[in-house]
């Protein structure tokens, strides 16, 4: 069993070790001797009779980790914990009373410690709740200034953070309202908080920021406010702001990695892109619309964000394959032979292995591996049919097909939007899945797309 290490001030009769608990005397409860031995102590014990309520008082206030027990005739009991003491033990107290209650108000002082300890990690804990899976910094903004609030139990806080490729800055704010808590977020231009007048706010000690700092550099800042009618913040409170402002920095870092992660992604897809529109000068533009086509249409049909930002990769890249494929053969004016027909057919396969090679996701692959398959089974590399087909490829082939035929390649004139779409119908069911014809006809009828003009453009097409 532990030996617990307990101050006797004044004339309480025990000394030495009993069951468990080591007295020792001072002569005083405020000198250097007391001081040494409180520093060391799990527990106090004081005569109330010898110091007085005021000294007992003095003795908790000064020595707030020290539980004090207060040896008090009856009378006096209410007073004793009136004046700090944590457990009263009525004389005549024998060794044994006084070692069993200074084991009891250790074992409750740690149990409260504990559970103070708990509610501070508690918003640490809550942090993981920031991880930028989805890449938003509204999200972790919101989440940081309402974990924020709560650990401070402040009224109101925001926090800001400065992306150094955004033009705005984004600010996430929690705010009591009620019982409840409102979340939102603004971005403000950075030029407009120059207009703000310094020291605008006057810090009563009701407000606090601190900066969220990684690697020396400043990626934002944290505030938090408390109505006027309350105390100001404390010591402890604004500590524990340090803390979560220093842990609160990583997912923001993170973030900005991403974002450069994503923006590196985007320029490699458009740079592929281009290099595979480069040697066909009618095919400029073409991914990048057949891209929002199958955006718009994976967008009627409920897919999710991360979905469509791969619908969008893949569109740009469908045909990156034909980079193997010979320019005669796709610059071709007349028929291809069956042959040139089977070669020119390669170029899905050879975009999925490039694309793979190049480390895109799975699904990009996917779907550019299939995106000449035939809902009617009748297509290529894999003659897949109906929902075999993933759903993705299904949406390219359309978004293809209306792009082709809208813009016209070398071997076949433009038609007009509206006979576009009319063969999209004819073949709803046969080369298309008709639920992807449908989304696609809605999205054109409700102006979600606009089918660029190049057909106008049509002179030298061939
Ligand atoms: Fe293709």
């Amino acid at each position: 069993m532990e030996t617990l290490r307990c101050v006797v001030v004044g004339t309480v009769p025990v000394a030495g070790d009993v069951e468990g608990v080591q007295f020792r005397s001072t002569g005083s409860a405020c000198g250097l001797e007391a001081a040494a031995l409180m520093w060391d102590a799990d527990a106090v014990a004081a005569d109330l009779q010898a110091l007085g309520a005021n000294e007992v008082r003095r003795l908790a206030v000064r020595y707030p980790h020290v539980p004090v027990v207060a040896v008090a005739p009856q009378e006096r009991v209410a007073e004793a914990v009136r004046a700090g003491a944590a457990g009263v033990v009525v004389p005549p107290a024998d060794g044994h009373a006084l070692a069993e209650e200074v084991r009891r108000v250790v074992a409750h002082h740690r149990r409260v410690q504990e559970a103070a300890r708990r509610e501070v990690l508690q918003p640490l804990l809550r942090l993981r709740e920031l991880a930028a899976a989805d890449g938003n910094p509204e999200t972790v903004l919101r989440r940081l200034a309402e974990i924020a609030r709560v650990t401070v139990s402040a009224d109101r806080a925001a926090a800001v953070t400065l992306c150094p490729a955004a033009a705005e800055l984004v600010v996430g704010l929690a705010e009591v309202r009620g019982v409840h808590t409102a979340e939102g977020f603004w971005t403000v231009v950075p030029g407009r908080l120059a207009s703000v007048p310094a020291g605008a706010e006057a810090d009563d000690g009701r407000t606090a920021t601190v900066a969220l700092v990684s690697a020396g550099r400043p990626v934002g800042a944290l505030t938090v406010l408390r109505h006027p009618h309350r105390e100001p913040f404390g010591p402890a409170e604004r500590e524990l702001l340090d803390v979560l402002a220093v842990v609160a920095s990583l997912p923001l870092v993170q973030l900005d990695l991403l974002h450069r992660l994503r923006e590196g992604n985007r320029r490699l897809t458009e740079a592929l892109a281009y290099a595979c529109e480069l040697h066909e000068a009618s095919l400029r533009g073409h991914s990048e619309r057949l891209a929002s086509y199958a955006v718009a249409i994976g967008r009627r049909l409920g897919l999710s964000e991360v979905q469509l930002a791969d619908l969008r990769v893949a569109g740009m890249l469908h045909d990156v394959g034909k980079i193997g494929i010979s320019d005669t053969l796709l610059l071709k004016a007349g028929p291809l032979t069956p042959e040139e027909y089977e070669t020119v057919k390669r170029h899905a396969v050879m975009g999925a292995e490039i694309l793979s090679a190049a480390g895109f996701g799975e699904d990009v692959v996917r779907w550019v591996l299939h995106h000449h398959e035939r809902w009617d089974g009748r297509g290529y590399p894999m003659g897949l049919a109906g929902e075999e087909i993933p759903l993705g490829a299904r949406i390219l082939a359309v978004a293809d097909a209306y792009e082709v035929m809208t813009t016209g390649r070398s071997y076949r004139a433009p038609v007009l939007p509206g006979q576009a779409l009319e063969e999209l119908r004819r073949q709803r069911g046969a080369q298309f899945d008709p639920q992807v014809v449908d989304a696609f006809a809605e999205a054109l009828s409700s102006g979600e797309v606009v089918a660029e003009a190049g057909w106008s453009t049509g002179e030298g097409w061939r």
